[in-house]
C-alpha cells in the first residue's frame, strides 16, 4: 500500500512534541546514555538551523535537524522512532534531507556520526573525513566525523 511521507519543518506545538519526545527516547535515554535533554536548547531556534519532522501517513517517525554553515550543511541528531527502525526510513529521511541541503544551495554535508550508525551513513554515500575536532564533544565525543559531497 502506497504511504504519504513528508519531510516538514518544526513549527506547530504539537510537532515540537513530537519532535522532542523521538529524540528524547532515542537519542537520550536509549542505550544507557541518560544524558540530560534540554526542549528549549537555543541552538534548535537560530534561523541558520532547521528543525525537520518525518510523517508517515501523518504519524511522525524520525527527527533530524539541519544546521547551515554558508555552503556547509550540517546534520543533526537524526533518528527514528525504535518501531519504525530497520524499514527503510533512515534512508528515507537522509534523501529527503540531501534535497531540502541541495534546495538551500548546500553543497557539502557533516555529520557527527555514532560508532554504532557508521555503517548507516556509508550506506547513504557517507565518507569518514575529520572536519572539526573542537565539535567531539559532549553526546558526540566518541563520534565519527562524516562528509558527503552533494
Ligand atoms: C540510525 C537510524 C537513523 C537508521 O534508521 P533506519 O530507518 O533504521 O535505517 P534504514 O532502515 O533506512 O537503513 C538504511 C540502510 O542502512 C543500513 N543500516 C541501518 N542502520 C545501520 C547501522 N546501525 N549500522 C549499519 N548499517 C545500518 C540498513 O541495513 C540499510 O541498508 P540497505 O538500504 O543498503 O539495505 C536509526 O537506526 C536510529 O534512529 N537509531 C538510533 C538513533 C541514532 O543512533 N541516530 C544517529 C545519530 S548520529
Amino acid at each position: 500500500m502506497p504511504h504519504d511521507v513528508r519531510l516538514k519543518v518544526v513549527k506547530a506545538p504539537a510537532d515540537w512534541d513530537a519532535f522532542h519526545r523521538i529524540r528524547r527516547a532515542e537519542l537520550f535515554t536509549s542505550k544507557g546514555k541518560m544524558s540530560p535533554y534540554d526542549e528549549n536548547h537555543a541552538d534548535d531556534r537560530v534561523p541558520e538551523n532547521t528543525p525537520y519532522l518525518l510523517e508517515v501517513d501523518g504519524q511522525a517517525v524520525g527527527v533530524a535537524r539541519l544546521d547551515r554553515r554558508e555552503n556547509i550543511g550540517i546534520i543533526r541528531l537524526v533518528a527514528i522512532s525504535a518501531t519504525r527502525q530497520g524499514q527503510g526510513l533512515g534512508r528515507i529521511l537522509g534523501d529527503l534531507l540531501d534535497r531540502e541541503a541541495m534546495v538551500a544551495g548546500i553543497e557539502v554535508l557533516r555529520v557527527n556520526a555514532g560508532r554504532d550508525v557508521v555503517g548507516f551513513y556509508e550506506r547513504l554515500g557517507w565518507k569518514a573525513a575529520p572536519w572539526d575536532k573542537s565539535e567531539l564533544r559532549g553526546i558526540a565525543a566518541n563520534a565519527v566525523q562524516m562528509q558527503k559531497p552533494l
